[in-house]
């Protein structure tokens, strides 16, 4: 039986919902062994999904846990996703300008697996800051402060997680079908009422070329129509590090400094338009007004103020965030203008650095990381800094190779 789906992936013919089930299911339930899941999702990443078959996908993956109840929150819950990139810290700076404009956020986020941390990697490099949550206390801060960022409290979409981590060691990540289920299914198993996706194009990125990112795009507003959900996506270059600051506790400074109004670019203007999103979505008012509001509430302070706010809530002590950890200067070797900075290649640096984990149990240095000191046009001159990278590794080994290009 097992055999016979994997087959008929492999001919290219439409499974039905209970075919899916069976081999989703029996791989859950440990029916389906590693190396049978292993090929049909080789069979999905070569011969594609129709879009009933996404659609019955996701709604496997999202029945195989819980659901989170977020009903007793009056207000439109309006979730955010990003496909992953270097750099990117924009849902610490995205959930309290959301929130200062009275649109809840309650967020559940995770760890990161790979080169750099996830979103609950960076909290937990601010001092005391506690990211597990009981349902009472989410319930609790949600409704005296309106933002809540914590680590997944039910069994969400755990199909998801287990398909996951075996697409990582497989080279069935990139398939957009299987992204847009999975990403599709944690959103709507979280509860949210509208979700705003972030989807990542470049070298840095799962995603590399625009026209995957129109396909990914199309599919995740396909499946919100499917479940009554209101899907707003933005497609953003992922060929460069998002910002400056790269590593959790640095990416945590990097989101004060934009709350405070002192970083511009594409970090900020990124952020903008998300939140822009969310809180248009949030309170039913057009992109425009709510545009005038979030940018109110980044320079009368308000988004900095719900922020502290909020770490204050969890715990967190924001006065002592230092870096704590040795600095070792990147100079350039020539002079002309900086071309480019490769996001995957920083990546990996960061990673070399102690800033990510290769298993999920590793530990992570969340003082490690790398500031970048100039931005792509600057004229650089031989040997001005181009980075500085924070470590705690004893003599450490830097590969930086094919990092920054000038010419
Ligand atoms: N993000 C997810 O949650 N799932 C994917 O498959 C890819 C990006």
């Amino acid at each position: 039986m097992i055999l016979d789906i994997i087959n008929k992936k492999a001919n290219k013919y439409e499974l039905t919902k209970e075919e899916l089930e069976t081999i989703f299911m029996g791989y859950l339930n440990n029916e389906v062994k590693d190396y049978q899941m292993s090929a049909f999702l080789m069979a999905i990443c070569i011969n594609d999904m129709s879009d009933s078959e996404v659609f019955a996908l996701t709604d496997i993956f999202i029945k195989s846990g819980d659901i989170l109840d977020l009903s007793f929150i009056d207000e439109i819950k309006v979730d955010k996703h990003s496909t992953g990139g270097v750099g990117d810290k924009t849902t610490l700076i995205i959930a309290p300008l959301v929130a200062s404009c009275n649109v809840p956020v309650i967020k559940m986020s995770g760890r990161g697996l790979g080169y750099t941390g996830g979103t609950i990697d960076k909290l937990e490099s601010i001092p005391s800051f506690t990211v597990d949550l009981s349902e009472e206390e989410i319930k609790k801060q949600a409704k005296e402060i309106g933002i809540v960022i914590t680590s997944q409290t039910k069994d969400l979409a755990p199909l998801d997680k287990k398909v996951y981590a075996l697409r990582d060691v497989t080279a069935t990540t990139n398939s957009i079908p299987l992204i847009a289920s999975s990403i599709m299914s944690k959103k709507i198993a979280g509860g949210a009422d509208k979700i705003v996706i972030d989807i990542k194009v470049g070298n840095g990125a799962l995603i590399k070329t625009m026209e995957e990112a129109k396909r990914l795009e199309s599919l995740l507003i396909k499946i919100g129509t499917y479940y009554q959900k209101e899907v707003r996506t933005v497609i953003s270059n992922m060929d460069r590090p998002l910002g400056h600051n790269i590593g959790n506790k640095l990416e945590v400074l990097e989101a004060l400094e934009a709350l405070k109004g002192n970083v511009k670019g594409e970090l900020l203007t990124l952020s903008i338009d998300l939140a822009t999103k969310m809180v248009s979505m949030g309170k039913g008012i057009s992109e425009e007004e709510a545009n005038k509001e979030v940018k109110e509430n980044l320079e009368n302070g308000k988004a900095l103020n719900k922020f502290i706010e909020f770490v204050k809530y969890q715990h967190g002590n924001i006065d002592s965030l230092s870096i704590d950890s040795k600095v070792y200067n990147i100079k350039a070797n020539k002079s002309g203008i900086l071309k480019d900075i490769n996001a995957l290649s920083i990546a990996k640096l960061s990673e070399s650095l102690g800033a990510g984990r290769k298993n999920k149990d590793d530990d992570i240095d969340y003082n490690a990381g790398i500031v970048i000191k100039k931005n792509i046009g600057d004229e650089i001159k031989e040997g001005d800094i181009l980075a500085s990278l924070y470590t705690n590794i004893d003599n450490p080994n830097f590969n930086l190779d094919g990092i920054f290009e000038i010419s």
